[in-house]
């Protein structure tokens, strides 16, 4: 079954991996409409071969839609998602605007396929940091419950958007011709530096993307009582997210069990070579869809053989946006 397709956000970061993951998964596409904001509208892109020309996002952009993937923004996606789904498009949202809704599929097709077909007409793809840890650690929670995660992120750039990548390259041009480091959009340089993740810090001390870590984990396990704390950590990366990962398990667990649930998990690559000390870069993990999971062994300040280490890259914006929207897609149709 072909459908129509409409990408809210298309100029974006979020918006181009698209293109690239339709394309290389053969999506079935009758009709494409590229959507942006108006700085955009006349801009061509090519797709399989074709040129298409963005349009201006509007409430009638969605007719005769059958899926429409929102990457534009929280505050867009408000405001133009009901719009698509009143026009009988199903949506899948990658942004935080309805995540947390009750009634609404948070989804990471490797962990809660189920809950797909539970939609209004609005699904969720989860927050990029969350589905990188979702991916690696539900295998292991399905067979010795994980009690507790405590997670610490090594954050790319261009999580934040596009912009991200341009001020990271800027600044590192300036920094190589000993120009000045002029900041734009990130609050502190970016170059040679890293610095807490450039979200608002709530009233209980985490930032946004900490306690969104924190509450999509819960939703998208069912298990609201799984403890969890993140640190989240803005690195001079391009691309792809990695991440420390401690665990607490109910039961005593080895690192050999552990690489065993691993080898056979969907989504996941082990790469965990103590000799050469090879392990989980972003640069290996940028481009791919899987997750890369190593450092994998047992958590030396317990006695009690419940705690395990891993160390993890993902790319946030092809499993930690595009892909996980696109499958979550194929699965609807
Ligand atoms: N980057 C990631 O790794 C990542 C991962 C997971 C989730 N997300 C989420 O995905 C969303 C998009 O992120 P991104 O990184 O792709 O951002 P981005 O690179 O800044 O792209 C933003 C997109 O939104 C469009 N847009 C902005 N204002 C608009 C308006 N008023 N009307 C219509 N379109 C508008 C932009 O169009 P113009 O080009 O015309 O301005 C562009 O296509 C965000 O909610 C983000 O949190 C991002």
């Amino acid at each position: 079954m072909s459908v129509n397709v409409a990408i809210a956000g298309a100029t974006g970061a979020v918006g181009q991996e698209f293109l690239t993951v339709l394309a290389e998964r053969n999506f079935p596409i009758k009709q494409l409409r590229l959507l942006a904001s108006g700085r955009s509208a006349g801009k061509t892109v090519e797709f399989r071969g074709q040129t298409y020309t963005v349009e201006e996002l509007t409430k009638d952009s969605f007719k005769d839609i059958q899926i429409a993937f929102f990457s534009a923004g929280g505050s867009i996606s408000k405001e133009f998602a009901p719009a698509a789904v009143a026009a009988k498009a199903i949506v899948v949202d990658n942004t935080s605007a309805f995540r947390m809704k009750e009634g609404i599929p948070l989804v990471v097709p490797e962990v809660n396929p189920e809950a797909i077909h539970k939609h209004n007409g609005l699904i969720a793809n989860p927050n990029c940091s969350t589905i990188i840890m979702n991916v690696p650690v539900w295998p292991l929670h399905k067979v010795n419950k994980v009690k507790r995660i405590i997670v610490s992120t090594y954050q790319a750039v261009s999580g934040a958007g596009a912009w991200g990548l341009y001020e990271l390259e800027a600044q590192l041009k300036a920094y190589a011709t000993g120009q000045p480091i002029v900041k734009e959009k990130f609050p502190h340089q970016i170059a040679n530096n890293i610095f807490s993740h450039n979200t608002k810090i709530a009233e209980n001390g985490y930032n946004e993307e900490e306690n969104k870590m924190v509450q999509e984990t819960r939703k998208i396990f069912n298990d609201p009582k799984i403890m969890i704390t993140a640190t989240c950590i803005r690195v001079p990366i391009p691309r792809a997210h990695s991440e420390s990962i401690n665990l607490e398990f109910e039961r005593p667990i080895t690192p050999d069990e552990v690489r065993r649930i691993l080898s056979k998990a969907p989504g996941v690559t082990i790469v965990d070579d103590a000799a050469s000390n090879h392990f989980p870069m972003p640069l290996e993990a940028s481009g791919q869809d899987n997750v890369l999971v190593g450092r994998i062994r047992q958590d030396i300040s317990r006695e009690d053989g419940r705690g395990i280490e891993l160390f993890v890259s993902g790319d946030q914006i092809r499993k930690g946006a595009a892909t996980n929207a696109v499958q979550i897609a194929e699965k609807l149709i």
